[in-house]
């Protein structure tokens, strides 16, 4: 692996093998049942100048959970670049202070121009709809995890990408991750106008992979084992496509309807979050709360392990992990959600 981390298309199988291993040894810690102070002295800057809620809670715990302490800034209004100053000044400056940086920019390439002006390992926590490589890989590792509970293999399997393809980063990543597998069936549906864009679809087909191409959910889905959904990312929306847009209906909405009638007992959803849970919004319907299919929350809390497995690759501290284990001293919930499921 390079000393940052901006695409997927950075990494090999062996590369995203060997991290997926790493983030399973981090489990005991993740779990809080173990501490280990790896990190101890490390200092991470986490550079948020989109909106986020887990990618930037994550990353921050994720270095904490392995001993390091974190300094970070979020929104341009607080940070120098308000004033004018320039990805690369920016970047030399945290680079004196920081020794692994996690950003996110609402420009498309910024994350790597940010990264070429330093050699402390960078992170890209999103850059626009560009990319967003550590969450395919907690994403891949879902549904790794998920498969083996459920006795399934990834060659063979069919999953369906749907919402917003066109500006979701999330899938972008995760695609080109998925196509260095076994080949595997991708139906690809979303409204008109946010179609995944053309050159991964031929990437994917390139590699093997069946890819099919919808405008509607209204098909049978019953041999489906993932459903990946996605929120409509109206704020990349031009004025013009927000007009044409406002006549969209609710045929995109994943909810409990549709995978009892269209899917089976073992298709799992999946969602990067945030889900928009407004009424009427066209996003994964709250129906499915507590339906054991629904493996958000766990997707979720993949997050932790995966993250921590990304810092412990870049600072070379992954065979260090065991070393210095500790138990953990204060209380954890045996279940943290109230309707979680015990697998
Ligand atoms: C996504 C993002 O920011 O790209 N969320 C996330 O990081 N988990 C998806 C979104 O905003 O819809």
């Amino acid at each position: 692996m390079s000393s940052h981390l901006l695409s997927v298309d950075s990494l090999s199988r062996d590369h995203v093998d060997h991290l997926l291993r790493v983030a399973s040894r981090m489990e005991p810690i993740a779990q809080r049942r173990k501490v280990t102070r790896v990190l101890e002295g490390a200092v991470l800057g986490n550079l948020f100048f989109e909106a986020s809620t887990r990618t930037r809670v994550s990353f921050h715990a994720a270095f904490c959970r392995l001993g390091g302490s974190v300094c970070d800034t979020t929104g341009f209004t607080f940070s120098s670049m308000a004033k004018g100053e320039s990805l690369y000044d920016t970047s030399r400056v945290m680079s004196g202070y920081c020794d692994a940086i996690v950003m996110r920019h609402p420009d498309q390439g910024s994350v790597a121009e940010f990264a070429q002006a330093t050699n402390v390992p960078v992170i890209n926590g999103g850059d626009g709809p560009g990319e967003h490589p550590s969450q395919a890989l907690l994403d891949l590792y879902t549904i790794d995890k998920e498969f083996t509970r459920l006795g399934k293999t990834l060659a063979g399997a069919h999953l369906l990408l749907t919402g917003d393809l066109k500006y979701g980063r999330t899938v972008h990543s995760l695609i080109k991750l998925l196509s260095l597998y076994a080949p595997m069936r991708i139906t690809l549906v979303s409204p008109p106008g946010l179609e995944m864009p053309s050159h991964l679809v031929d990437l994917v087909a390139s590699r093997g992979h069946r890819v099919e191409l919808r405008e509607s959910l209204a098909s049978d889905f019953s041999d489906l084992d993932v459903i990946y959904t996605t929120r409509i990312q109206k704020e990349r929306f031009t004025e013009e496509m927000m007009e044409s847009f406002s006549g969209v209906s609710q045929d995109f909405t994943i909810d409990r309807a549709f995978l009892d009638q269209r899917c089976n007992d073992t298709t799992i959803v999946m969602h990067p979050l945030p889900r928009d849970s407004r009424p009427g919004a066209n996003d994964l319907n709250v129906d499915l709360n507590g339906d054991p299919r629904l493996a958000i929350f766990r997707q979720t809390d993949n997050g932790i392990p995966v993250r921590m497995a990304i810092f412990a690759t870049l600072l070379e501290v992954e065979d260090q992990i065991e070393k210095d284990l500790r138990d953990v001293t204060w209380f954890v919930p045996r279940k943290l959600g109230v309707d979680d499921r015990e697998f």
